[in-house]
């Protein structure tokens, strides 16, 4: 079995991308009606694992986009003084389909969208990466060395930032 990691081509079909399943919902229908036009509209950009010897079968994904996140959310994070408006990279949604979880394909996604975000920093300005967690994965962010936003309030879903001179 050979994964591969590319850029989302929206022109491409992906085997199995109406299949897609990571058991969430959201993130599912996102995948099944979404994506292309987004990708196309220029809105976020994609990343995928997709299984080459298998008709390039759509495995896993994320998009990110530009941000910028109000310095008082990331008061908790103690980084001394911020303008306003802080640049940043977002992860906006991510999954990997159900038959291949556990097999470090998460985080596998997450080193690349850290290393994009490095790598755009060169560039532009971007002080790290901020993504709306589902409750259910904060824990995977965390051991990627993401920190949550809101002490033990627990919002649904929860933000999380991780700085670039963390990555
Ligand atoms: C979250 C998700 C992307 C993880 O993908 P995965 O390929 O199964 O994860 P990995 O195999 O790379 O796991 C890496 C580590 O995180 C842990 N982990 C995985 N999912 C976790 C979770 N939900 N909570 C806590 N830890 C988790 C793994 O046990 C592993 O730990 P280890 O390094 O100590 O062995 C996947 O489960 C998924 O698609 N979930 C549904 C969609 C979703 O919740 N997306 C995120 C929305 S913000």
């Amino acid at each position: 079995m050979s994964i591969e990691f590319s850029l989302f081509d929206p022109a491409k079909a992906y085997g199995g991308r109406k299949q897609f399943d990571c058991a969430h919902t959201v993130i599912n229908k996102f995948v099944h009606d979404s994506l292309v036009s987004q990708v196309k509209r220029q809105l976020s950009v994609a990343y995928v694992l997709t299984e080459s010897d298998q008709n390039d079968r759509f495995v896993g994904f994320f998009t990110m986009a530009h941000h910028a996140i109000d310095a008082s959310s990331l008061s908790k994070l103690q980084l001394g003084s911020l303008p306003r408006m802080v640049p940043c990279a977002r992860l906006i949604m991510l999954g990997v389909d159900q038959n291949f979880k556990h097999q470090k394909l998460g985080s596998r996604l997450m080193k690349q969208a850290l290393a994009i975000t490095k790598e755009s920093s060169s560039r532009m300005g971007c002080y790290g990466l901020y993504l709306d967690a589902d409750p259910g994965a904060v824990g995977f962010y965390q051991k990627l060395g993401f920190a949550l936003l809101e002490g033990d309030k627990n919002p649904e879903p929860s933000p999380m930032f991780i700085t670039m001179r963390s990555i």
